[in-house]
C-alpha cells in the first residue's frame, strides 16, 4: 500500500510544486480536492463490504489475476453480504485490459421453462405482486455460479479451491455481524415468511458470528465439483426439493440447461476516453452510452458541476433515455433490440434537439405510461484491477434485497425474486416503478431486463476507470454521474465517486435529489418545471442514489475508492 507512505511525503509540498514535478501522480491526487483515493501501486480492490474486499486483494497479493480476484469477491460476498451478495442470483461483469478488447459476461438469471407471460395476473389481469416479488414463483434460474466458474475457466489463472478457500471458511468459520449488516437483517422483513431463512439469517445483532454451516457445504461442493456442484447432483436436487415444496417452477432441467453468453458490450466515446458497458439484457450501456451523447452536445463546463443548468440537462437526458427503455429494451435472444439506433450520435443529436435549456419537460408527452414509485437499494458491485491493469466490473443481484427472501433449505442461500424484472404486465411498472414493453415480457429461458450497469472507461487503450453501482433503477444515472465526473469534470474517482447524485427515470415525472446539492439549485430546478420530492415540512426530501465502487490506474499507479453511502464498503490494495 503506498497511500500513507506517499501523502506523507508530498503533503507539505504546494499541489503546483507536486503537479509539475510528478505529472504522473496528478491524475489521482489533487490537493485542492474534498476527497482522495487509495493509491497502490500492484492493483485495487474495492467492495461493498469489507472482508470480501480484503479477499480479493489477498489473491491479487498472491499472483491471481483481477478475474481470479473478482471470482473470489464474488463468491465470498455471498457469504459476508448475503442480502445481495449471492449464489442464488445472476449479474454482469466486464473483463478489459489495455489494448484487448473487452468482453461483457452475461450470467443473468432465466426464466424457467414453464413461465409463462400472464403468470402473475391475478382473476381480474391485475399483477399479484407477493407471487412477483416474494414467493420461489418469482425466482429465476441462478446464473452466477455459471458465471464466475466461467470467467475463472477462461481468464483466471488460479484453481477454483484457491479462489473459493476463503468464501468457503468465511461460511464455516464465520464472521463478526457488523451494525450496518444487523440493521439489513432487521429490517428484511421478507425473510419472516421462510423457517430456513430465520434459520440462516434472522435475529443476528452486532457482534454476534455468524456461522454458515449449510452454504459452506454448497460451495464446498462448487469448489470440488465446479459447475456439476452446483447445478446437478446434491445442490441442484436441494433447489428442486425447494421448488416442490414452495410451489415453484425452477426443476433439475433448467438448471442444467443454464447458460453463460458472452457478449459484446456497448461501446460509446467521450472527449476521447472510450467508454464500454453491459448490452441487452442490460438496459445499462444503451442508456448510459444514448445520454452520454447527448450531453456531449452541450458546453457543460460552463454551466459548471452540479449547477440548476447541468441538472436540468441530466435530468432531461435521463427522461429521453428511460422512456426509450420502457419501448425498446429486453433480452436480445429474444427481441429485436435496436442497440445501434439507439446509440447513435445523429439520434443523440435528435434527442437533444426537443429539450428546452430553461424549461423542464413532462414526461407524459414524451411517451404515455403509468406510475408507481417504489425504490430500493439492492444489488451490489465490486471492481478489481490487478497489476497489469486488467480490470473486472462485476454488478450481481438476487433483486430486491434479500432477495425473495425464500432460501433453499439445506443448501444455505437465499433465491432471488428476478423474475419481476421481466415486464409481468406490459405498460404496467415493476417493484421500481420502472415500465416495460412487449420487448421484455416474460417467456420460457428469456433473460429479464436489467439495469445494471458495470463499466469500463479507456484512455488512449488503458484503463482509467472500472465502476458500477447497485439501487436497481438508479444504477443507470449513479454510473452516468460518476463517468461524467471523470470524462467531464476530470475529477480524481474519490472525488468523482462522492459528488451528490440526482435521479430522473421518466415515470414517475420526479427528481431525486441527494443531500449536498444546494437548495437554492433545487429552486432554480422548481422554477424551471421540474417535479422535486418535497419532505412534509415543504422542503426538498433528499435520498442517498447507487453505492459506487471504482477503480483505476494513471499508468503507475493504482487508485481505488469505495462509496462511503455504505458503512460496510472498502477499497484495498494488495
Ligand atoms: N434487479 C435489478 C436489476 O437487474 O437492474
Amino acid at each position: 500500500m503506498l497511500k500513507p507512505l506517499l501523502a506523507a511525503a508530498l503533503i507539505a509540498l504546494p499541489a503546483t510544486a507536486f503537479a509539475a514535478d510528478n505529472p504522473a501522480a496528478r491524475a489521482f491526487y489533487q490537493y485542492d480536492a474534498i476527497h482522495q483515493p487509495v493509491v497502490s501501486d500492484r492493483g485495487m480492490v474495492s467492495a461493498q463490504e469489507a472482508i470480501a474486499a480484503r479477499v480479493g486483494a489477498d489473491i491479487l497479493r498472491r499472483g491471481g489475476n483481477a478475474v481470479d480476484a473478482a471470482v473470489a469477491v464474488g463468491f465470498a460476498l455471498a457469504v459476508t453480504h448475503p442480502q445481495a451478495g449471492n449464489i442464488g442470483g445472476g449479474g454482469f461483469m466486464m473483463i478489459g485490459g489495455s489494448g484487448d478488447d473487452i468482453v461483457a459476461v452475461d450470467f443473468r438469471e432465466q426464466a424457467p421453462a414453464a413461465a409463462t407471460r400472464d403468470m402473475y395476473l391475478d382473476a381480474d389481469g391485475e399483477v399479484d405482486s407477493t407471487r412477483a416479488q416474494f414467493s420461489h414463483l418469482s425466482a429465476g434460474v441462478p446464473g452466477t455460479v455459471a458465471g464466475l466458474l466461467h470467467a475463472l475457466e477462461t481468464r483466471g489463472t488460479m484453481t477454483r479451491r484457491q479462489v473459493m478457500g476463503p468464501a468457503i471458511r468465511l461460511a464455516q468459520s464465520g464472521f463478526v455481524v457488523t451494525p450496518a449488516f444487523a440493521d439489513s437483517i432487521a429490517s428484511a422483513d421478507s425473510l419472516d415468511a421462510d423457517p430456513s431463512s430465520v434459520e440462516y439469517f434472522a435475529g443476528r445483532t452486532a457482534g454476534d458470528r455468524l456461522v454458515q454451516h449449510d452454504l459452506a457445504k454448497t460451495l464446498r461442493r462448487i469448489a470440488l465439483k465446479g459447475r456439476e456442484g452446483f447445478y446437478t447432483g446434491r445442490t441442484a436436487e436441494l433447489i428442486v426439493a425447494e421448488m416442490e415444496a414452495g410451489g415453484g417452477l425452477i426443476t433439475a432441467d433448467d438448471l442444467a440447461s443454464y447458460t453463460v453468453v458472452e457478449r459484446e458490450p456497448v461501446i460509446g466515446s467521450y472527449n476521447g476516453y472510450e467508454i464500454a458497458a453491459m448490452p441487452p439484457p442490460s438496459s445499462g450501456g444503451v442508456h448510459l452510452v444514448q445520454m452520454l451523447n447527448i450531453l456531449e452536445g452541450y458546453d457543460l463546463a460552463e454551466d459548471g458541476h452540479n449547477s440548476a443548468a447541468y441538472f436540468h440537462k441530466l435530468i432531461e437526458s435521463m427522461r429521453r433515455a428511460y422512456a426509450d427503455r420502457s419501448r425498446y429494451l429486453g433480452d436480445p435472444d429474444f427481441a429485436d433490440v435496436p442497440v445501434e439506433a439507439l446509440t447513435e450520435r445523429d439520434y443523440a443529436d435528435r434527442l437533444r434537439a426537443t429539450i428546452d435549456p430553461m424549461q423542464a419537460s413532462r414526461s407524459e408527452d414524451i411517451l404515455p405510461g403509468a406510475e408507481l414509485p417504489r425504490e430500493s437499494l439492492n444489488t451490489t458491485h465490486y471492481s478489481v484491477i490487478d497489476s497489469a491493469g486488467l480490470a473486472v466490473s462485476v454488478t450481481y443481484t438476487l433483486n430486491f434485497s434479500w432477495g425473495s427472501g425464500y432460501s433453499v433449505d439445506g443448501a444455505g442461500f437465499l433465491l432471488n425474486n428476478e423474475m419481476d424484472d421481466f415486464s409481468s404486465k406490459p405498460g404496467t411498472p415493476n417493484g421500481y416503478g420502472l415500465i416495460g414493453g412487449a420487448a421484455n415480457a416474460i417467456e420460457p429461458r428469456k433473460r429479464p431486463l436489467s439495469s445494471m450497469t458495470p463499466t469500463i472507461v479507456r484512455k488512449n487503450g488503458r484503463v482509467v476507470l472500472a465502476t458500477g453501482s447497485p439501487g436497481g433503477s438508479t444504477i443507470i444515472t449513479a454510473v452516468l454521474q460518476t463517468v461524467l465526473n471523470t470524462v467531464e469534470w476530470d475529477m480524481n474517482i474519490a472525488e468523482g465517486l462522492h459528488a451528490p447524485r440526482i435521479h430522473h427515470q421518466w415515470l414517475p415525472d420526479r427528481v431525486s435529489v441527494e443531500p449536498g446539492v444546494s437548495p437554492d439549485t433545487l429552486r432554480l430546478l422548481d422554477r424551471m418545471g421540474h417535479s422535486l420530492v418535497r419532505n412534509e415540512r415543504g422542503g426538498f426530501a433528499t435520498t442517498t442514489l447507487g453505492r459506487v465502487n471504482s477503480v483505476g490506474w494513471d499508468g503507475q499507479y493504482f487508485v481505488g475508492e469505495a462509496d462511503s453511502r455504505d458503512p460496510r464498503s472498502l477499497a484495498v490494495g494488495p
